[in-house]
């Protein structure tokens, strides 16, 4: 049985798409069952409907500043669509321990740097800024904790010259969506394993 995968979008959505396409092949171990969305006006919505994907939408401004009843909310729907597994996708809320909690080990993030460097936003700029000469992105489990968890695949990629934060930010992601397909992959199949701070992956 394929894993059932809600994936949880802000705005544009490329990593959602490149998640849906990977999983539209016959052998990949989860299928998306759900996109959800904090924002009616997400581009990706949009898109994952005309693909005949289900798309809710649970909009945080609704709650004001009570953030577990958003994630009541959020998980409500997530449970009548028996999702498995959460993955965030460019999701800009923090969440609370509580909805952390119930995704104990069920739920990745991607994050357009080499964790733990570069944590938070603007990832390339400060990237730039300190002139590093590698930069790249990472796929984790969500602990409460935010952009920290257990690391499970990670892509570097050179800093060029020439690079300004667009430039290299589309370098970035063009990783993040070759991994994060991969990092939901081993999930779904069950080949992860935890061990403290670090995830193996069993053969
Ligand atoms: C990506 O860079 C992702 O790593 C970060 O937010 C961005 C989302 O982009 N968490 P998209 O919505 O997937 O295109």
């Amino acid at each position: 049985m394929k894993k059932r995968v809600a994936i949880l979008i802000s705005g544009r959505g490329s990593n959602m798409m490149a998640l849906v396409e990977a999983a539209a092949a016959p052998g990949f171990p989860a299928e998306v069952a759900l996109v959800l969305s904090n924002r009616p006006d997400a581009a990706g919505l949009d898109w994952a409907a005309s693909r005949g994907i289900r798309v809710a939408t649970v909009d945080h401004r609704a709650y004001g500043k009570d953030r577990e009843a958003f994630e009541r909310a959020m998980q409500a729907v997530l449970e009548e669509n028996a999702v498995d597994i959460v993955c965030l996708a460019g999701f800009m809320r923090v969440l609370t321990p509580w909805f952390v909690g119930q995704w104990a080990g069920r739920m990745l993030n991607i994050h357009p740097a080499l964790l733990p460097s570069y944590r938070g936003l603007h990832t390339h700029e400060r990237a730039l800024d300190d002139g590093v000469k590698v930069h790249g992105c990472t796929v984790h489990f969500v602990v409460p904790e935010m952009d920290a968890g257990p690391i499970i695949l990670q892509a570097a990629v050179p800093v060029e010259d020439a690079d300004d934060a667009a430039t290299l930010a589309a370098r970035v992601l063009k990783e993040e969506h070759r991994i994060y397909p991969q990092a939901l992959a081993l999930l779904a199949a069950g080949r992860l394993r935890i061990a403290g701070n670090r995830v193996l992956a069993k053969a």
